[in-house]
């Protein structure tokens, strides 16, 4: 299974941002994710055997909810991506990251090594690149980590398991 720890944004969000991905592929070109799908990801994982590894390294962790708030998008070029991220990371998100991140190292997880790039990616298969921009900011309360498998074929993300934040 390929598994990923992801938030995700309450319903208004969601919608805000799905329109704000309509706008980006005006400019970008590619394919729109659909609001279903709209997810900030955390950890990616890649094939996972041992679910219950992964679900420990959630349960490990002391977490409280926390703000996520998108002002700015952007692209990565090589991986025809649009995204809405943040002009300057909140350390909320980053310290929940950087905890969730070696909880999974300690548990034996090989995570890439990139910096973590906060992102909600908005289009794929993008054919140009998203020039950097600041946009009305798109906020929402994360109260849930949770994990999420990637599912092939069928492209769906669905939860595996979720963990309330601040239990
Ligand atoms: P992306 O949206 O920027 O592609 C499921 O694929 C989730 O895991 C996506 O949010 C994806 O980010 C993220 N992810 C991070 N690293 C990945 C990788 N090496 N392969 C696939 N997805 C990855």
């Amino acid at each position: 299974m390929r598994l990923f720890f992801a938030l995700w944004p309450d319903a208004a969000a969601a919608e805000a941002l799905e329109r704000l991905a309509a706008d980006v592929v005006v400019v970008a070109g590619g394919k729109p994710m659909p609001r279903e799908k709209i997810h900030l990801t955390l950890a990616f994982l890649g094939e996972v055997d041992d679910l219950a590894a992964a679900q420990d390294a959630a349960a490990a962790l002391e977490t409280r909810p926390f703000q996520v708030r998108l002002d700015c998008v952007g692209s990565f070029r090589r991986a025809r991506v649009s995204w809405a991220g943040m002009i300057q990371a909140d350390p909320a998100l980053t310290d929940l990251q950087a905890r969730l991140e070696s909880q999974l190292r300690a548990r034996g997880f090989a995570l890439e090594e990139r910096p973590f790039a906060p992102h909600v990616t908005l289009a794929r298969k993008a054919e140009r690149a998203l020039p950097r921009a600041k946009i009305a900011a798109i906020a929402w309360t994360a109260t849930e980590l949770t994990l999420v498998r990637s599912a092939p074929g069928t492209g769906g993300y669905p939860i595996l398991k979720a963990w309330r934040l601040g239990r």
